[in-house]
């Protein structure tokens, strides 16, 4: 098991726009097993590659059914809203809504090569968005309609 350092946003890598995988090689598999180490670590429900340092279009993704990993992921349908708080591992301590789609679906890679779909709604359709964004140096914040403070994250909201 190995823990990644995770970059806060006075870091510039994070604004960078990430690199397609073109090979998977031992190196990527390495970066995918901790991510997910780093991710689990941290209690998050996504990580990406750019959040621990490598400019590569690689998330990791446990909305509470497994771990899904993505390679080279893209938004290929959208669809509804929601508008839910959200936090980002590198952004400590801060949370706030966000619109985003009820429904997305992104095709990505997997650790094979292999393409496959993933859907997602509520929680995971909010991850996918957020984790994506980060690919493109967008950071939650960003898209903040309100800031949320800890009190009233605390009452359930
Ligand atoms: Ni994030």
């Amino acid at each position: 098991m190995a823990i990644r350092n995770i970059r806060t946003e006075e870091d510039e890598v994070l604004r960078k726009i990430s690199r397609e995988v073109d090979i998977i090689n031992d190196k990527i598999l390495t970066l995918l097993k901790d991510m997910a180490d780093t991710m689990y670590d941290a209690q998050g429900i996504g990580l990406a590659a750019p959040q621990v340092g490598i400019l590569k279009r690689i998330v990791v993704i446990d909305a509470g059914d497994g771990l899904i990993e993505l390679i080279n992921p893209k938004i290929v349908e959208e669809s509804g809203e929601q508008i839910e708080t959200e936090g980002c591992l590198s952004i400590p301590e801060v949370f706030g809504e966000v619109k985003r789609p009820a429904k997305v679906t992104v095709k990505a890679l997997n650790r094979k090569g292999e393409e496959f779909t993933v859907e997602g709604t509520e929680l995971l359709a909010r991850a996918l968005c957020h984790e994506v964004d980060h690919l493109n140096g967008i950071l939650f914040k960003d898209k903040v309609i309100r800031y949320i403070d800890k009190d009233e994250l605390k009452a359930g909201k």
